[in-house]
């Protein structure tokens, strides 16, 4: 028997980093942007329920120089807005149209 444990992840996995480096630089608001634009995630709910977009914190991307740093499924972005980052939603969420 397979027991799904997990929580299922989203096509794109957002990773917010929030060592100190990027919290120092910001990286709350641009949490925050996300869990608001993507309709009430939070802290206990990580997955938009169209499975769309998943939002994760890490501790650091190895980008630290680049602060605040995203890293969306494989790709970093660096010097991350609130606003970038919302423009990158918009764009995803274009595409999947
Ligand atoms: S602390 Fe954010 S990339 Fe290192």
């Amino acid at each position: 028997m397979k027991i799904f444990s997990f929580e299922a992840k989203g096509k794109y996995v957002i990773k917010v980093c929030d060592g100190t480096a990027c919290h120092v630089r910001k990286s709350i608001p641009i949490l925050e942007g996300l869990y608001k634009e993507l309709g009430g995630l939070g802290k206990k709910k990580h997955t938009t329920d169209d499975q769309l977009f998943t939002v994760e914190t890490v501790s650091c991307l190895g980008a630290c120089g680049l602060a605040p740093a995203v890293m969306v499924n494989d790709e970093v972005h660096p010097k991350m807005t609130p606003e970038k980052m919302s423009e990158l939603i918009k764009k995803l969420r274009e595409e999947e149209e």
